[in-house]
């Protein structure tokens, strides 16, 4: 994990604000957080996590390794690594995507 950001930061991405972080924030080496997102304070973002357009991490949430959060998603609980969450609350999807667009079922 980088060192944590501090105070509210915009985040910017190519041509327009992409992301607000929170206080004492960690986003982990190559996590992406796409544009919308909202982290509350001392949020923790995995590597190589992909957050989606719009999503909202309550303050103190961890999001594991590998996490795909969907769109618009309210994370409101910590996520473990190598899952896919989305909605409102968030819920993990009992199934994740392989590359080749074919389902695989998540072992728990
Ligand atoms: C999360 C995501 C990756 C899921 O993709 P997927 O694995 O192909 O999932 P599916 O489309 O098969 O949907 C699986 C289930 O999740 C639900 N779902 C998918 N995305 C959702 C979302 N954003 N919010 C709420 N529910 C969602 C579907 O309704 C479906 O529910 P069901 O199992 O009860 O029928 C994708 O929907 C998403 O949100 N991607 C983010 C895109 C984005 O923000 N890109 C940024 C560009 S800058």
């Amino acid at each position: 994990m980088k060192p944590g950001l501090t105070g509210w930061e915009q985040v910017n991405g190519r041509n327009a604000v992409t992301a607000v972080v929170g206080h004492d924030c960690e986003i982990g080496s190559w996590a992406h957080l796409s544009v919308g997102v909202k982290l509350g304070g001392n949020v923790r973002v995995g590597d190589f996590s992909f957050i989606g357009m719009g999503a909202a991490l309550l303050p103190g949430v961890e999001v594991g390794r590998r996490v795909i959060i969907g769109a618009n998603a309210v994370v409101n609980d910590n996520i473990p690594d190598d899952v896919t969450a989305v909605g409102v609350p968030v819920r993990i999807l009992e199934k994740q995507r392989r590359l080749d667009g074919s389902l695989q079922k998540i072992r728990r």
